[in-house]
């Protein structure tokens, strides 16, 4: 799917938030339960550490403070939303959705709401989605969470899933504004690489060894993310008639940052313009654009009329890149 927003309202982000646990995991400490090395770790994959929940908490656990700090920021309250959207592979459980939790919690009484299930791509199907109603009438302003809780379905002795990924979460509000915020989108699905990166037993399809972990090709998934995060970024540039010399702003998904290096050097992104924390954060899934945006704000990057790109990929397999001019004043 890809097109550029020219038929409805002008539609754009006016407030974000994010959350990351407390608890901060090391690459030295998940070498006490895998065969592995601060040294491999940050060489292979430019991770750090990444921040990981307790047993007791959950996704909402993390949504819930992202999306309150995202309508402060918006200047609205629950009761002003009318469409909630949580994307994520880590809901609290398959129902009631986390969507509906979260609605009860922030007092969004005349929003539907629900869970959307795209991978680590969700933020991106999810944006464009809320764009798309928000532009067409159908919602008057739309929360959207990407978060996951990724640890959760780790296999800790896994070594070659266990050191990618951590837990996080952001949210942004989304509704009509004076100038076009959002440009374009382009989203995509191969459901026949779908086994490259999978969690089998986790529905209600029966497998012989349903342990519910991650199980993952690396190497099938590297190929793929290089692939896609520059033919989705090249495609949807060329739909929107922008360069991508004026782009500001390039938020890949943070899965491994020779993934991003990848894409920057092909794209052709002076690296200043790149926003990176897969260092600290590991990746994501979800979280890791909205948690991304949050940064590029917080270090000046993300002004208003800044260009920003974002690309996502993941399970599915599925992948998605947004076009949009940021709107919003510093706070
Ligand atoms: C997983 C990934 C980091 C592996 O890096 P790589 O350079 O491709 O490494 P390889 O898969 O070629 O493995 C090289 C060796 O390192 C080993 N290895 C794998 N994980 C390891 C770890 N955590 N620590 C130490 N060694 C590890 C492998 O077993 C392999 O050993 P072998 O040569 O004896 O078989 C890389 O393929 C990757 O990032 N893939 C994409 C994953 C991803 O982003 N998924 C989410 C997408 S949303």
């Amino acid at each position: 799917m890809i097109g550029a927003a020219r038929n409805g309202l002008a539609v754009s982000i006016t407030g974000l938030g994010v959350c990351v646990p407390d608890r901060v995991v090391t690459n030295d400490e998940l070498a006490q339960h895998v065969d592995t090395s601060d040294e491999w770790i940050m060489e292979r994959t430019g991770i750090r550490e990444r921040r990981m929940v307790t047993r007791e908490q959950a996704l909402s656990d993390l949504a819930l403070p992202a999306a309150r700090d995202a309508l402060a920021d918006a200047g609205v309250e629950g009761k002003d939303i009318d469409l909630l959207i949580v994307a994520t592979v880590t809901p609290d459980m398959a129902f009631p959705s986390t969507g509906a939790l979260l609605g009860a919690a922030l007092g969004a009484v005349d929003a539907a709401a629900y869970d959307l299930s795209a991978g680590c791509t969700g933020f991106m199907y999810g944006i464009a989605q809320a764009y798309g109603m928000v532009a067409a009438g159908l919602s008057k302003r739309a929360l959207v969470v990407g978060g996951d809780v990724l640890s959760k379905i780790l296999d800790w002795e896994d070594r070659s899933t266990l050191v990618l990924f951590g837990d996080g979460a952001g949210a942004v509000v989304i509704e009509p504004a004076p100038q076009e915020g959002f440009l374009g989108f382009e989203l995509g699905a191969d459901g026949a690489g779908g086994a490259n990166l999978w969690l089998p037993g986790s529905g209600s399809r029966v497998f012989d060894d349903p342990d519910k972990y991650v199980k993952m090709n690396g190497r099938e998934v590297f190929r793929f993310a290089t692939r896609v995060l520059v033919q989705s970024a090249e495609a949807l540039l060329e739909q929107c008639g922008v360069s991508i010399d004026d782009v500001d702003v390039y938020v890949p998904h943070q899965a491994n940052v020779r993934i991003i290096d990848h894409a920057t050097k092909k794209l052709g992104v002076p690296s200043e313009r790149v926003v990176v924390n897969v260092d600290r954060y590991g990746n994501t899934s979800s979280g890791s654009i909205p948690l991304a945006l949050a940064d590029a704000r917080a270090d000046g990057r993300l002004r208003p009329g800044s260009l920003v790109l974002m690309t996502g990929m993941g399970a599915g397999l599925t992948w998605g890149s947004a076009l949009m001019r940021w709107t919003k004043e510093a706070a």
